[in-house]
């Protein structure tokens, strides 16, 4: 590529042990190019909350270093919180008043000139899909909507860089949807580099252009999910039999075939393991064909994150069992 890409976030050798000498972040590594956006994936307890709050300024590293837009966020953390917007995993919105006054006093909060502080309000308001229930209090508003407000509020600065810890967490599938796409062309529109922590897989996969995994305060991989689940390297080419296929034969034939890996047999069902179903899966017809062998199914399945969380996290991503639990606390909290 060539050329010196700017960095939004700068980590080297990052510490950080809590009371008692328990280190949250072990030594943790990373670069993310500015307007990227880039998920940090994890499950719970991996870190990704305490790296979040070091490079928004609210926690001190025990040791290593931490840059954003290449100013430390220990010495310059003034400066660096210019830059920001964050949006924390619990809830940062006032539930007693309403979306308008939520964003107007954070817009005083954070120093947007008091002539302006209105229009940009609105505009916000508008962008993120508030406009008509910008007047009723929060503790009315969906889960999905109190998030989108979140988002507004970190975007009153227009930031440079937007922290977001788990900006979906607890909504369904549209409403996560809806924040992604504003949360997309917010970054066409200006730029924007966009940081999140998550959990949620296929939410890594879908918005972020870069993700690294992080298990136990280590960054254990780092890619864009296609590179990720690549490097887990096989695919499988599922193949349903017809009854009258002398498996034994049909082995020794796959197995001849360069292109495939291993074969298990499960009645007859084959799962033949390739490097490549591209190249593999025309070759495996072709030779199935000459022994006038019928096929009645194929499928195909691709290594997911989970498998590449298997690979270099040597455990498997447990994340059920939370999601209802968060969504119980935010009702609780909006009750009041
Ligand atoms: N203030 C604290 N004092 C002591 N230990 C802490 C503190 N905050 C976090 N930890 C511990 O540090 C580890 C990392 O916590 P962190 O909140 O960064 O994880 P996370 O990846 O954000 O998890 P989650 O997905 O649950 O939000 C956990 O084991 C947690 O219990
Ligand atoms: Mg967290």
């Amino acid at each position: 590529m060539g050329g010196l890409k700017e960095l939004a976030v700068e980590v080297k050798g990052l510490v950080k042990a809590y009371e008692g000498g328990f280190r949250a972040l072990n030594g943790v590594d990373l670069e993310v190019g500015a307007e990227r956006i880039f998920a940090l994936l994890g499950p719970n307890g991996a870190g990704k909350t305490t790296l979040m709050r070091i490079l928004t300024t609210q926690l001190s590293p025990t040791s290593g270093e931490a840059r954003v837009f290449g100013l430390d966020v220990v010495r310059e953390g003034a400066k660096v919180r210019k830059l920001i917007g964050y949006v924390p995993q619990e809830m940062s919105v006032w539930t007693d008043i309403s979306g308008y006054e939520n964003l107007l006093t954070y817009a005083e909060i954070y120093g947007v000139a008091p002539s302006e502080r209105k229009g940009i309000v609105w505009s916000l308001l508008e962008y993120m899909g508030l406009g008509d229930v910008a007047h009723n209090l929060v503790k009315t508003y969906s889960g999905g909507m109190i998030r989108r407000l979140e988002v507004a509020c970190a975007m009153l600065i227009r930031p440079r860089i937007m922290f977001l810890d788990e900006p979906t967490i607890g909504l369904d599938p549209s409403a996560r949807k809806l924040v992604w796409e504003r949360l997309s062309s917010f970054r066409r529109e200006y730029g924007t580099t966009i940081f999140f922590n998550t959990h949620y897989m296929d939410e890594a996969d879908l918005y972020s252009d870069e993700m690294a995994i992080i298990n136990a305060g280590r960054i254990v991989a780092l890619g864009s999910g296609d590179e990720l689940k690549r490097s887990v390297g096989r695919e499988v080419i599922l193949l349903g039999l017809g009854e009258d296929a002398v498996m034994e034969r049909v082995l020794d034939k796959i197995r001849e075939l360069e292109s495939v890996g291993y074969v298990i047999a499960n009645g007859s069902e084959l799962s033949v393991i390739v490097d490549e179903a591209e190249t593999a899966l025309p070759r495996l017809m072709e030779a199935l064909r000459r022994e006038g062998i019928s096929i009645k199914k194929i499928s195909m399945s691709k290594p997911t994150l989970d498998d590449a969380f298997l690979k270099y996290a040597g455990i498997r991503f447990e994340s059920k069992g939370r999601i209802s639990e968060v969504r119980q606390m935010r009702r609780m909290i909006r009750r009041g």
